[in-house]
């Protein structure tokens, strides 16, 4: 027999990346050139490690792009499911930002002071997250970090648990993975001193009886979650665990973060809204002023009076949070415009209804070739999953994830202009992606399959 990859020879999976490769090279001459310039003062020619991530041979350096179309530097345009990862979810330079940008510009973009926004900002995420009370950052990973930190000042417990293939950002203590039912690092972290397996605590998503067995022994402050993993192809919840978590953190006095940052696809008031859930910390970020770095964090009255207490136990002093470009005038002018204007309703109708035309056109492709692949989808997002199931959890979906294919197919895509995420098969619809832009890119993935299955 020959050696297959989820029901693709590997033989057609290398011949496939060399050809994508080869044509990548022919089509991108300019990106090139910048790339090998850069590379005289940036690492690999790139501003951020991560941009060297999509299995191309080299950055695609990127000219411009507006709602849901980018065009490189070459000229190629392409319609984008990629959407900067989230950070542009609801499209490119939505008008709203735009008019944000062109007027913020003259009256000063950072003053570490409050602006006249901030009351109805806090109006605004009250009403359509439901949590009470607020603060603002510059990164999802920074609220990440300050809520964590909260809740270990709160509770006095030193752990932290998350869910196995879990991601928050470069947040240290979810850097952790579990292996034959050992918290161990996750591989490949550079530079941690700590040993992150004392101060954390890892257990399978939908996984309720491990949960509560690391819950009752008291020393864990805050579970850390995504309502569904995203960061791992995509792990939806059991039906009931999300209910049972809940429980689990409030009988043992444990803080529960809900991070929204990839699920706020959902619907405009994330799954939180949707489901009903009611975390004691709420985070979401990237997207959430429009593409505009910035944070959001909420919190209930309760956490809010702990706080109180906690800070003044510690008394004068540096809270150990906080950054100084957070809650910038020019981000809250973002965050409300994008709030009102842009996080919509009628936005998120058409998102869902594109999401779901790109879900259903890959179940087609994935049936009418015969492949062990699947979609997962939540709300905006759409994932095509090369494995036959829906995983349980991150153990499961990691034997999803197969490099070599999931370069081939991007670099396909990328080469006749469409970008979907370089992690995985992730594709995010805006409010500007067409009914076209979506049959398009159902077709690229056919001939996609076509190629990938020719010969075999
Ligand atoms: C669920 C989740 N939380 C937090 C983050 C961190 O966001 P940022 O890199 O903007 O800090 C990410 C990034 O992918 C994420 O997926």
């Amino acid at each position: 027999m020959t050696p297959s990859v989820a029901g693709i020879g590997t033989r057609q999976i290398e011949a496939c990346l060399a050809a994508e490769t080869a044509r990548f090279i022919d089509r991108n001459p300019r990106s090139r050139q910048l790339g090998q310039e850069a590379k005289a003062h940036f690492p690999d020619g790139v501003p951020m490690h991560w941009m060297t991530d999509w299995g191309t041979p080299f950055p695609l350096f990127v000219a411009r792009a507006s709602g849901a179309r980018l065009t490189d530097v070459d000229g190629n345009d392409y319609r984008d499911f990629c959407l900067g990862d989230t950070g542009s979810m609801f499209g490119h330079s939505p008008a709203p930002i735009m008019e944000v940008l062109a007027k913020q510009g003259g009256h000063g973009l950072t003053y570490m002071l409050p602006t006249e926004d901030v009351p109805a900002i806090g109006r605004l995420l009250a009403a359509r997250f439901g949590l009470p009370q607020w603060q603002v950052a510059a990164t999802a990973t920074d609220a990440n970090r300050f809520a964590l930190r909260w809740a270990r000042a709160i509770t006095g417990r030193p752990r932290i648990l998350v869910f196995n293939g879990c991601y928050h950002g470069t947040v240290d203590e979810t850097f952790v993975r579990l292996r034959d039912g050992k918290v161990i690092h996750r591989p490949g972290l550079l530079g941690q001193v700590a040993d992150l397996t004392q101060t954390a605590a890892v257990v399978e998503f939908n996984d309720l009886p491990a949960l509560e067995a690391a819950l009752a022994q008291g020393d864990v402050a805050c579970v850390i979650t995504e309502p569904a993993l995203t960061n791992i192809g995509m792990v939806l919840p059991a039906d009931g665990f999300l209910d049972g978590v809940q429980a689990a953190c409030k009988r043992t006095g444990t803080l529960l973060l809900i991070d929204e940052t990839h699920t706020i696809s959902t619907g405009p008031g994330g799954w939180t809204r949707k489901h009903d859930l009611s975390p004691d910390f709420f985070v979401v970020g990237k997207a959430i002023a429009g593409g505009v770095p910035c944070a959001v964090w909420g919190f209930t009255d309760e956490v809010a009076a702990a706080m109180k207490v906690a800070r003044a136990k510690a008394g004068p002093g540096h809270s150990g949070m906080g950054t100084t470009l957070s809650a910038n005038a020019l981000a809250l002018r973002a965050l409300r415009a994008n709030l009102e204007q842009v996080m919509t309703d009628a936005a998120y109708d058409h998102m869902l209804a594109m999401s779901a035309r790109l879900a259903g056109g890959i179940r087609a492709v994935i049936a009418g070739n015969s492949l062990p692949w699947h979609v997962s989808a939540v709300g905006a997002r759409a994932e095509f999953v090369c494995g036959p199931v829906p995983p349980r959890n991150g153990a499961e979906a990691a034997t999803s994830m197969h490099g070599d294919l999931e370069a081939a197919i991007h670099l396909y895509l990328m080469n006749r202009g469409f970008l979907i995420a370089p992690f995985h098969n992730m594709t995010l619809t805006c409010p500007a992606t067409t009914a076209e832009d979506v049959d398009a890119l159902v077709a690229c993935i056919a001939a996609a399959c076509g190629a990938l299955l020719a010969g075999a």
